[in-house]
């Protein structure tokens, strides 16, 4: 295998078509790693501590596992595959809750089953192979449109700030807030891009600062309570996140901190956009209040990282993976099919109902 991130998938079927293959994102930027995926535990672990990560690269994992899995399913009859179908999914499903990706890709998935009620397993594996590379492969056209039309928001030699990693990594190829910076970058934008280096698992070091370094974008790494000091300073012209999941107003859950950066970019009148395929936009969450934050564990806060503990034995810790902000903190919502302005009630329906 080669060295470079950027010349791979983060996620794709294995070449012997019967697993998945993922850079292991845990060990990155020390290690490039590949792992191949083939049970429905090994897919469930790989999604839960985050060796797969981010919401596209977390849906194309959902879509190719159901079809990887339905390889080895029970194919005496419709009933029995769709029985083992349905377990599969659910068990996928509790990997992690923020990212609505994960049950949007499943859902896809399970539609197929659906809708060829009756059908002989081996009938249906094809549709179901079919069905996972178009997730595959609509993931890669969709954060290429949401970075053609975030690049209409900056200029060239703009100061951009980024939170988490909404980075190739966090996709197939592209990512979604880095979109407009790849394809800027082609073009000879020259953005200077400072990331945040995201508490408590430092997904914008490691990951963003690692991709974005690599492709030869001009990058700064900053820790999370740097940002209110770089755009004091007007050394951030946007900001460009990723999201977990879009609620019907607006309100969208991103990586913990977000909110934070939101509230200061608002203070010192920079616009936070939020890019989300529109694969992450829930029509069915009202509001922010209705999403699910994932709680992880309280070492990855107190013990991860660091050569020893770094807070007190038994000290009560709070590990939110993600936090909400809300929608009247964001200036734009960039998705593949165009940009939603608030109103975001009425802009995201239109964009929703577009084809
Ligand atoms: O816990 P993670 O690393 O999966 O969190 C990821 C994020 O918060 C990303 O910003 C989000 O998934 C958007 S990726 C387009």
């Amino acid at each position: 295998m080669g060295n470079n991130i950027l010349d791979f998938d983060t996620v794709c079927l294995s070449k012997d078509g019967e697993g998945i293959e993922i850079i292991d994102q845990t060990k990155l930027p020390g290690e490039i790693t590949f792992l191949t995926l083939r049970t429905d535990e090994e897919i469930w672990r790989a999604i839960n501590i985050l060796q797969v990560r981010g919401a596209p690269a977390i849906g194309v994992t959902a879509a190719l596992a159901m079809y990887v899995l339905s390889l080895k399913m029970p194919k005496g009859s419709y009933e029995e595959f769709r029985k083992e179908f349905t377990r599969e999914k659910e068990y996928l499903d509790s990997s992690r809750p923020t990212a609505v990706n994960l049950s949007w890709a499943l859902n896809k998935m399970d539609a197929v089953v659906k809708a060829n009620e009756g059908m002989a397993p081996d009938d249906l594996i094809p549709l179901l192979k079919e069905e996972a590379l178009r997730i595959y492969r609509e993931d890669i056209e969709v954060c290429h449109a949401i970075g053609e039309n975030g690049l209409t928001l900056v200029k060239k030699g703009d100061g951009i700030l980024t939170h988490c990693n909404a980075g190739k990594l966090c996709a197939v190829q592209y990512g979604t807030a880095t979109a407009p910076i790849y394809l800027g970058q082609e073009k000879g934008y020259g953005f200077h891009v400072f990331c945040d280096e995201t508490r408590p698992l430092l997904q914008g070091a490691r990951l963003t600062a690692f991709e974005l370094q690599s492709a030869g974008v001009d990058t700064t790494v900053i820790c999370d309570n740097m940002s209110a000091m770089v755009m004091k300073k007007g050394w951030v012209n946007a900001i460009f996140t990723g999201c977990d999941r879009v609620a019907a107003n607006g309100d969208t859950a991103n990586k913990i901190g977000t909110s934070v950066v939101a509230a200061v970019a608002k203070l010192y009148g920079v616009p936070m956009y939020i890019c989300a395929p529109t694969s992450t936009i829930d029509m069915n969450t009202p509001t922010g209040d209705q999403i699910v934050i994932e709680e992880r564990d309280p070492d990855e806060v107190t013990e991860m990282w660091y050569k020893q503990r770094m807070a007190p034995e038994n000290v009560k810790v709070f590990n939110p993976a993600f936090d909400v902000t809300d929608a009247s903190l964001i200036a734009a919502i960039v998705t593949e099919k165009g940009i939603a302005y608030p109103p975001y009630t009425e802009s995201l329906k239109k964009i929703m109902e577009q084809e």
